[in-house]
């Protein structure tokens, strides 16, 4: 072996440098972090061949004076903190002092800087250290070419120039997203690929990075436990995507990757979405910054958290109330006006100070999006699932003095006032079609009456009176010839099933007989019922019987139970049936999905009827 030899500094660089700058996109990243800690309300990105060739970064920040530009350069030198507790308090983006340093190690780099108080800029070339004067309004300029020319190897594992451009164009959106009150433009090989004006909102800027699209289907939250906050945006579950390329989160402005977050809002999204699909997120968690470690990652992509528990419960409960209430009409121009007026909406929305102080968007509150459900004088859903389907003999003979909801229902004026409108008609035994004040309301009948007879289980089943599913007996018991596991497990579990609103016990050795099932699942075929509720309890037995208990296998199991009890396709209802099943929905929470995560309405505009038959308006 060779013997032990102090490495030169430049080679220090170089190897320090690998752990922070990986790519492109990591120079982005650093250099708009300096540029929002200078106070920039404008950055300008230039890239030549995906940020490979050249990067320069513009902004209109407080500058670099000359006598401190080759310290700028050195490695552990920073403005921003001058001591371990300052780091306590930290409320900029950079700390270490060795960005710049990392980046000229791995490149041919200068800095061309003007302060307000100089008589004209300067730039210095990072490879010499040679100061010269130069020419440029107050800010700084910061040119990156030939990255990583010193260090092959690394070249090496870069992508496609459109692959480095598109990781480049993502951390400028990161820090676009938290950022509504700085303007943004990216160009690229000589074309402008994006440009964000300054607004005052957050879902303002969030519709310019992320679309239109996205910024209309997103629920606002706003949530405190303990010593944590989150504000932020959700996208409803329709727009989930096949990938978790749009979730973005942020810590005190900083964007980061962390598990704890990450976990509670899966377990937040996990009852209303579809399979595999990801959640599309824009969420901003304020925390005490001596209550956060941010010197955990050479990217700075992690943190960690004193308390962690709140910071998980912040996340969960915000994402969770914000999913639960209805979103019946939300999608309407008419309840978001900060996007019907565009850019310059103001809705109260703290501007963000230079320096950094209140880094996280604050100051909007869900209510501002969503209509006041609370101010209709709805029924609470336990009332409304006992009035809905109608009793499974003949739909058609019912009067409507049966039903007090749809009674209601035939009044115009009140029908007016409902969000999903007043039922015009049903089309091939599926869907419902309604008409509200927006336009033409179509509703999946199976899959809305799947989630309501779904909440409506749990509710019971989580009700503090009584814990247990309304059952109802019937005139003639429902036979069925069952395996000797069958007779088994309801006999094992006979507590279990009272409690879910059944009633099954051995008829003979191999006979089991349904004497009552649950109220609400009235309408079903109490055989099937009783036989997927039988094999479901067999398989948390054969799993972990404790498991059975636990809240996400009993919620399987309510949507099994559910699936059951909702109607089925090719069922003739009338406009009083139809009426009380949207009215049912109003008030049911998560009602815009059916279990499985798929929408179970959707609302089609009169503009774009108008736009279907060419009609100017
Ligand atoms: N765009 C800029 N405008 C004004 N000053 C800047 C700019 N970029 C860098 N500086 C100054 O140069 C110093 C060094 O920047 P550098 O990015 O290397 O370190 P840092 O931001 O302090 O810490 P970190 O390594 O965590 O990013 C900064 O502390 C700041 O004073
Ligand atoms: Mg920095």
């Amino acid at each position: 072996m060779n013997a032990i030899k102090e490495l030169p500094d430049e080679l220090i660089s170089q190897i320090a440098a690998g752990e922070v700058i990986e790519r492109p996109a990591s120079v982005v990243r650093e250099l708009i972090d300096n540029a929002l800690d200078a106070g920039a309300t404008q950055i300008t990105l230039r890239l030549l061949a995906g940020g490979v060739r050249s990067i320069v970064v513009e902004d209109n920040g407080t500058g670099i004076p000359r006598a401190q530009l080759t310290l700028a350069l050195k490695r552990h030198a920073t403005s921003k903190i001058a001591s371990l507790t300052d780091l306590e308090s930290l409320n900029t983006m950079g700390f270490r002092g060795e960005a710049l340093a990392a980046v000229s190690s791995v490149s041919d780099m200068s800095i061309t800087s003007q302060t307000a108080d100089q008589p004209h800029a300067w730039r210095i070339d990072a490879r010499t250290g040679e100061v010269s004067p130069a020419a440029r309004s107050t800010g700084t300029t910061i040119d990156v070419r030939e990255l990583f020319f010193s260090t092959p190897a690394r070249r090496k594992f870069l992508k496609t120039d459109a692959t480095e451009l598109a990781h480049c164009v993502e951390a400028a959106r990161r820090h676009a997203l938290a950022r509504p009150d700085v303007a943004f433009a990216i160009w690229s090989d000589g074309k402008l690929h994006d440009q964000w004006l300054v607004t005052t909102h957050p879902l303002a800027r969030m519709a310019q990075v992320l679309g239109d699209e996205l910024a209309v289907k997103c629920l606002a939250l706003n949530h405190t436990v303990g010593t944590a906050s989150m504000t932020g945006f959700i996208g409803t579950p329709d727009v989930a995507r096949a990938r978790a390329d749009q979730q973005y989160c942020y810590v005190n402005g900083r964007f980061v990757r962390d598990k704890v977050i990450g976990h509670a809002v899966r377990q937040a999204f996990s009852d209303v979405l579809h399979g595999a699909r990801q959640p599309v997120y824009v969420l901003f968690v304020t925390i005490d910054p001596a209550r956060v470690d941010v010197n955990v990652h050479p990217t700075k992509i992690e943190v960690r958290f004193r308390d962690s528990r709140d910071v998980h419960s912040v996340a969960y409960h915000a994402v969770q109330n914000a999913l639960a209430a209805p979103r019946s009409g939300a999608e309407s121009p008419a309840v978001r006006p900060e996007l019907a007026t565009g850019v310059s909406a103001n809705l109260g929305f703290d501007r963000l100070s230079p320096n950094g102080e209140g880094l996280s968007p604050s100051g909007f509150s869900s209510q501002t999006y969503r209509p006041d459900y609370s101010q209709q004088g709805r029924l609470h859903i336990n009332e409304a699932a006992a009035l809905w389907p109608p009793a499974p003999m003949q739909p058609s003979s019912l009067q409507p003095s049966s039903l007090p909801l749809a009674t209601l229902a035939t009044n115009d004026e009140m029908l007016e006032s409902w969000t999903l409108g007043r039922a015009i008609a049903q089309l091939q035994g599926i869907y419902v079609l309604a008409e509200n004040a927006q336009g033409l309301v179509i509703v999946d009948m199976h899959a809305a009456h799947e989630r309501i007879v779904y909440e409506s289980l749990k509710n019971q089943l989580e009700g503090p009176a009584s814990q247990r599913i309304a059952s109802q007996p019937l005139l003639v018991p429902a036979t069925f010839a069952a395996t000797p596991e069958e007779v088994a497990c309801a006999e094992a579990h006979a507590q279990t099933l009272v409690q879910l609103g059944l009633e099954v016990s051995a008829f003979s050795p191999k006979t089991l007989a349904v004497r009552a099932v649950p109220a609400s699942l009235l309408n079903g075929d109490a055989v099937a019922l009783a036989r997927t509720v039988l094999a479901n309890l067999a398989e948390f037995d054969n799993a972990d019987s404790a498991q059975a208990l636990v809240a996400q296998a009993r919620n399987a199991l309510l949507s099994s139970m559910a699936c059951h009890g909702a109607v089925r396709a090719n069922r003739k209802l009338n406009l009083d049936e139809m009426n009380a099943l949207l009215r049912q929905m109003e008030v049911t929470e998560r009602s815009d999905q059916c279990n499985h995560g798929r929408p179970t309405w959707r609302q089609i505009s009169i503009k774009e009827l108008d736009a279907l038959f060419m009609r100017g308006r």
